[in-house]
């Protein structure tokens, strides 16, 4: 039986919000609110049976977890880091950059038998890419810009996002080793993907021809 029901779906502001608009207007959807969306957090698509909500990374997953979002669209990164209870159900091919253990051009990370420090954003990852090479560490978790830390003699090394590899350049840093590929993934609430079935269906299958 086909179910007629309003799907809400939260964004990730800022770059994956722009590839799922530009995703959407090529599935066919009415995206002049997205497009004009001044400083609104809730929008229609007009006539899709879809609602969008625009929110910060962590929080796409927190609303659909809680189940007042049915679908999100969220980095991996986010996904890795955050964890939680939802069905990560594909891979949208966009936004991809990669995670790395970087720090100063030329040094070894690995020699010495010091414990090393990392600077990161993302504590729960990088624990786990040490624990599994059973190397202790000591994390200390920043909020951005974390490039600056070895610059600065605050940590031997970071793990953080790279996309392009800019940053790292131009600030005389290097890639010692990559930990793992990112792009953005839907995820699902699981009861959501219950009773709103083939609304969800349908909604991913529109995504995944236009991909
Ligand atoms: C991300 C990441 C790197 C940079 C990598 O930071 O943390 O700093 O982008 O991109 P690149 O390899 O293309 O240079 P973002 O711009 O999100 O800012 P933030 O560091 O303040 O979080």
């Amino acid at each position: 039986m086909e179910d007629k029901k309003t799907i809400r779906i939260a964004l990730t502001k800022g770059r994956l919000e722009k590839d799922t608009v530009n995703l959407f207007e090529k599935i066919g959807y009415d995206v002049s609110q997205l497009k004009n969306k001044g400083r609104r957090l809730v929008l229609e698509i007009p006539g899709s049976g879809i609602e969008v909500v625009l929110a910060k990374a962590a929080d796409v997953i927190t609303y659909v977890e809680h189940g007042v979002c049915d679908v999100g669209v969220v980095g991996k990164d986010t996904i890795d880091e955050h964890g939680g209870r939802f069905f990560e159900i594909f891979d949208l091919g966009f936004g991809k950059c990669r995670f790395a253990l970087a720090g100063k051009k030329g040094e070894n990370f690995y020699e010495g038998c010091q414990v090393k420090t990392i600077a990161t954003k993302y504590p729960n990852i990088t624990r786990r890419f040490f624990q599994a090479k059973a190397m202790d560490i000591d994390i200390v978790k920043i909020e951005g810009s974390v490039e600056l830390a070895p610059l600065l003699g605050l940590s031997n090394g970071i793990i953080d996002i790279v996309e392009t590899g800019t940053t790292l350049k131009e600030n005389g840093l290097e890639v010692y080793e990559y930990v793992s590929d990112i792009s953005a993934r839907v995820i699902v609430n699981p009861v959501s993907m219950k009773l709103k079935k083939n609304s969800i269906e349908q909604l991913v299958s529109k995504m995944k021809n236009q991909l």
